[in-house]
């Protein structure tokens, strides 16, 4: 997580923006970190004027013949974290830039750094501290911070944030989603303070192929010398003392007895790290994950992922989902639903979700945002998409939960495409080399009326193959299901990563019948029965846990801007195809 603030301090040093790579503090518990969470001023900006007005100089008029035609302090306020369409009405469709404001004091400490960190903001941010630019980020679900050492005040300071979720064609996602765009400082906005040498950074996992070796390194930020790091897992009775080399970094190698970690038995340990005055603690599980031929294996064991595809929107109350509350309810329907494994689209989810996963035991494909069409040839696109996928995973590398990084959804077979994959798949390997490369494809050749194959090239450079087939609702009749072979091109394992039907909850009617809970049972029927058929089928996580907000979907007193493919309504209701899954599923896991 730290690393990447090693790379500010090179980057300041070296004039290059920090919005190269943003700088991650993660919200370690020995770090002193003080929230911002909270009520901030925000004004609405359609035609972008902001920053001609310089608004995030927090201006105010200072005689009756000053002209400033903005005041933060008379402005309404939103809550951060959270999106504004699902706060404020009349946001609900708004697309442009908003400007935040939040005044706070701080008390300055000697030999302490300050970062001012970001959860994630959608889409382009630019923060501001006391009037002064501390840069941009672009991504809408990936964190970022700065460091704010000799710019924040003892005393009064304010932050002012413009946060602008504009669609654009060059962006990743670009113009078209099937989710709804909410705007806004989405996840908590906290200031960190560090000693002045600290442990910015740590992987800490199983060696690969190995349930006794310990392998993994620490990036230490501010040390000029090289220094001692301990490590310990006082559980396991390991104590280990490292020195890192000039540049901070010392590499982990040891022997250690641990249970693993897997949905059965999602064993944690608490792990300590102390250099100097430093001192983190995490609490990290120990699994390995691999391929052989069509099979998943969990620590040297075949496994089925028993899984659901799911957004980040907050049930019942709507929007960005962000609290704790949220995960546990969300992943507790999953839970319910006998997932061993849950899909999280199409961008990387909150920490809460993935630390609560290592919690209960779920094995998570996590997935940027890289959707349908972008623009493939753009290299600030692909850099920016390598930027998401370089953050997504240096959030999450110490989450035993993650097993599987997704580079795209539903991307077209042309060869710019190709070529932009392929980077984002050897970027993805170079930067984790001990998980799963997968994405979720929806080409299929059609090999007879019954047969569909999988030759999507994008398969080559994948560990996984994920497949999107809307059998029964897209295209054909659910019973179609029942003739239909699926074929990849590739020994690799296959999970079919989407399908689904739609129906409010409550609406009934004859099996056949769209927009029925009746029609979306008989399709998971079909599906279930055509899905065991197929030979190199390791897990799928069908479309979708809740009903969700999209800006394509308009069918009225049906659809009304919800894509209604959930197995629980965004009020909670679960849908009689809920119970077939379910079913399903506990055959699979009881083998009955
Ligand atoms: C696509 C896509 C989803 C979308 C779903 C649908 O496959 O990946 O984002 O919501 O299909 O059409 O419901």
């Amino acid at each position: 997580m730290r690393r990447l603030l090693f790379f500010l301090v090179i980057l300041t040093a070296a004039g290059c923006s920090a919005s190269d790579f943003y700088p991650l503090i993660q919200n370690i518990p020995d770090r002193t970190i003080i929230s911002l969470d909270g009520s901030w001023h925000f004004i609405v900006d359609p035609y972008e004027t902001g920053l001609k007005a310089r608004f995030y100089l927090n201006a105010k008029a200072k005689n009756k013949q000053d002209l400033v035609e903005y005041d933060f302090d008379k402005s309404d306020v939103l809550n951060v974290p959270g999106d504004w369409n699902s706060q404020k009405k009349d946001l609900f469709f708004y697309e442009g830039p908003v400007w935040y404001e939040k005044s706070f004091s701080y008390r300055q400490r000697e030999h302490v750094r300050v970062f001012v960190s970001f959860g994630g903001a959608n889409y382009f941010s630019r923060v501001y501290l006391n009037g002064e630019a501390l840069g941009e980020h672009e991504g809408g679900f990936t964190p970022f911070s700065f460091e704010i050492t000799g710019k924040i005040h003892d005393g009064d300071n304010f932050l002012v944030v413009e946060v602008n979720n504009a669609r654009r064609r060059d962006a990743v996602p670009a113009l078209n989603t099937d989710w709804w765009n909410y705007g806004g400082l989405t996840r908590d906005v906290v200031l960190v303070e560090e000693p002045e040498t600290y442990i910015q950074d740590y992987v800490i996992q199983l060696a690969k192929g190995s349930y006794e070796e310990v392998s993994g390194w620490v990036q230490l930020e501010g040390s000029t010398s090289a220094q001692q790091v301990t490590f310990e897992i006082p559980e396991a009775g390991v104590k280990k003392t490292v020195s890192t080399d000039a540049a901070g970094r010392a590499e982990l190698h040891f022997p250690a007895k641990l249970e693993l970690w897997s949905p059965a038995h999602p064993k944690l340990y608490k792990v300590i790290l102390s250099a100097g005055s430093d001192k983190v603690h995490d609490s990290i599980g120990f699994r390995t994950i691999e391929t052989r031929g069509t099979q998943i294996l969990l620590n040297g064991k075949p496994i089925f992922l028993r899984g659901i595809s799911m957004h980040e929107e907050a049930p019942v109350r709507g929007g960005r989902a962000f609290t704790q509350q949220d995960a546990e309810t969300l992943l507790g329907w999953a839970r319910e639903l006998g997932c061993n494994f849950v899909r999280l689209t199409h961008y990387p989810h909150s920490e809460n979700m993935t630390r609560l996963a290592d919690r209960m035991g779920l094995l998570v494909w996590s997935e940027i945002p890289v959707y349908w069409d972008i623009d493939w040839e753009n290299p600030a696109t692909l850099q920016n998409a390598k930027n998401q996928l370089h953050d997504m995973i240096a959030r999450d590398h110490n989450r035993a939960s993650v097993i599987l990084w997704s580079l795209s959804n539903e991307t077209p077979v042309k060869p710019e495409r190709l070529t932009f994959l392929r980077q984002l798949a050897e970027a993805a390997r170079q930067l984790d080399s001990t998980r799963l490369i997968t994405s979720a494809m929806n080409h299929v050749d059609e090999a007879g009326p019954d047969t569909r194959t999988l030759s999507d090239p994008l398969g080559e450079y994948l560990d996984v193959l994920g497949l999107n087939e809307y059998l029964g609702w897209y295209w054909g009749r659910p019973e179609d299901a029942d003739r239909m072979q699926w074929k990849t091109t590739w020994d690799k394992p296959l999970i079919m990563s989407e399908f689904g039907a739609e129906t409010p909850y409550g609406r009934h009617g004859a099996l056949d019948q769209r927009w029925t809970e009746e029609y979306q049972v008989n399709l998971y029927q079909h599906q279930i029965a055509m899905l065991k058929k197929i030979p190199s089928l390791t897990g799928l996580s069908p479309w979708v846990l809740t009903d969700f907000h999209s800006p394509r979907r308009f069918l009225p007193g049906i659809q009304d801007y919800y894509n209604r493919k959930g197995l629980v309504s965004n009020l909670g209701q679960h849908k009689q195809a809920f119970s077939v899954l379910q079913k399903y599923y506990r055959e699979i896991e009881t083998g009955k």
